[in-house]
């Protein structure tokens, strides 16, 4: 199977600012990659790129070897901020993505409110919620349109630490055992780390480019409770944290 996304000597630039630069990443088909790198250097960028919100610069951007020319179909794509409409309910707003493509059915929506543990808020309004809920509601809007990609973008990142590892751990339950492949960015590399089986690292701005990829041999499932305290985690944190550290460094004497 071709790769699930393939980024070809791409360059992006904004006016006169070069964001990335000569960026070649393949992400094969059902694997679970992140993106870390200091604020700014075009993780966001990048997930635009495989979402096909922007046209690169130069090169070119394949979905599962087929050039992508204009929005990815295959793919939904998880924002830092969610996206709920305050003026629907947690059923209907779960269900938007089923109206946008002329198939919704009540008992559908139902199943994906449930299976992220909503049931007894399937009437509620997102502004009744805790955000931990809103990143359920999240979640289940993309998962289900049934995409093959995910891009998921600081999706935890505002939420508590404790929230955050539950979400963390329903994300990967829901990964678990599926074909899809998932694109990750955070600036976490705890989070990058705890989650994925590889982690990639972005240099500092501007004309970022891959430093590094790092197969991530922790075991699965995960614990992501104790996994912070596994020698192999600190091992491996050592080592990327040491070029990402640089990075940080160097994007902020920038
Ligand atoms: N639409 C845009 N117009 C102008 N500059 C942009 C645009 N999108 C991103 N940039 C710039 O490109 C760089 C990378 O941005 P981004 O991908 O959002 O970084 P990250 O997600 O890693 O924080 C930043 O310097 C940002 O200001
Ligand atoms: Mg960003």
């Amino acid at each position: 199977m071709p790769p699930a996304i393939t980024f070809e000597k791409i360059s992006q630039t904004f006016g006169s600012y070069t964001a990335v630069d000569g960026i070649n990443l393949e992400i094969a088909a059902g694997k679970f990659v992140s993106v870390v790198g200091p604020s700014g250097c075009g993780k966001s960028t990048l997930l635009n790129l495989a979402a096909g919100l922007i046209a690169p610069t130069q090169g070119s951007v394949s979905i599962f070897g087929a050039p992508l020319t204009g929005l990815d179909r295959r793919a939904a794509y998880m924002f830092q901020q969610d996206a709920l409409l305050p003026w629907k309910t947690v059923l209907e707003n779960v269900g938007l993505g089923l109206r946008f493509r002329g198939t919704f059915t009540e008992a559908k929506a139902h199943q994906w409110v449930e299976r992220v543990g909503l049931s007894a808020f399937a009437d509620k309004f997102p502004s009744q919620l805790s955000g931990g809920m809103r990143k359920r509601v999240a979640m289940a809007q993309c998962w289900i349109v049934d995409p093959d990609i995910l891009l998921m973008d600081e999706p935890f990142s505002a939420l508590d630490v404790h929230t955050r590892m539950r979400m963390e751990g329903e994300l990967l339950d829901l990964w678990t055992g599926s074909p899809k492949t998932i694109l990750f960015v955070t600036h976490d590399l705890e989070e990058a780390l705890s989650l994925s089986d590889e982690v990639v690292v972005l240099s500092a701005g501007p004309a970022s480019h891959i430093i590094a990829r790092h197969p991530i041999d922790l075991p699965r499932p995960r614990n992501l409770m104790d996994i912070r305290t596994e020698p192999r985690f600190a091992e491996l944190y050592r080592e990327i944290w040491a070029q990402l550290k640089q990075e940080v460094l160097t994007s902020y004497a920038r």
